[in-house]
């Protein structure tokens, strides 16, 4: 029998494809969770802008309370595929949930086309980093991200 990931988990967490009636929880969810540092910041009309790009970018994990506790976006602009922003609610974790988060976005975007998957992760994040690596991902030290900022915010 295949292994559920998120077999430990009490009660019923729903995974479903975030909505513009949840971008006010996403940003809440992400003060108290995400990884902030060294990144553009959050706003409720960039979450807005990514659902409307692609519905089915930014999953959620809902409790049957309707409460938004984690969420992964898994981004695929048809040639690379990417993951953003996974986080769970101090509340629910070492349950699971981000293991399921990832395996929901991994089947995502191998149907879509991806043969590589990556995530970007702090230096110095030790918890994230000991995720990705029970995951199966490692990495890349003969590569380092270029940026420029651009834009207005
Ligand atoms: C990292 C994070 C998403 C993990 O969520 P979670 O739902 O608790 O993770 P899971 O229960 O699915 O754990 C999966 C695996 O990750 C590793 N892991 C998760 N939490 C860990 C911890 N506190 N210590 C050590 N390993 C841990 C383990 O290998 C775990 O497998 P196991 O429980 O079978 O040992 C969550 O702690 C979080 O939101 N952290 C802050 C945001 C963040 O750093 N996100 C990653 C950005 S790169």
């Amino acid at each position: 029998m295949s292994h559920d990931p998120g077999e430990r988990l009490p009660g019923v967490i729903e995974l479903r494809p975030a909505t513009p009636g949840d971008v006010s929880a996403l940003m809440e969810l992400w003060e108290v969770a995400a990884e902030n540092d060294a990144r553009p910041a959050d706003s409720a009309a960039k979450i807005e802008t990514l659902i409307a790009r692609d519905p089915e970018a930014c999953t959620v994990a809902v409790t049957a309370e309707g409460r938004v506790v984690g969420s992964l976006i898994s981004g695929w602009d048809g040639w690379r595929a990417h993951l953003y922003r996974l986080a769970v609610h101090p509340d629910v974790r070492r349950q699971g949930l981000a293991r399921r988060l990832l395996t929901h976005a991994e089947a995502r975007l191998v149907a879509l086309g991806a043969s590589r998957i990556d995530a970007m992760v702090l230096e110095g994040n030790d918890l994230g980093q000991s995720l990705w690596k029970d995951s199966g991902y490692e990495p890349q030290e003969d590569w380092r991200r270029w940026i420029r900022p651009v834009g207005t915010a």
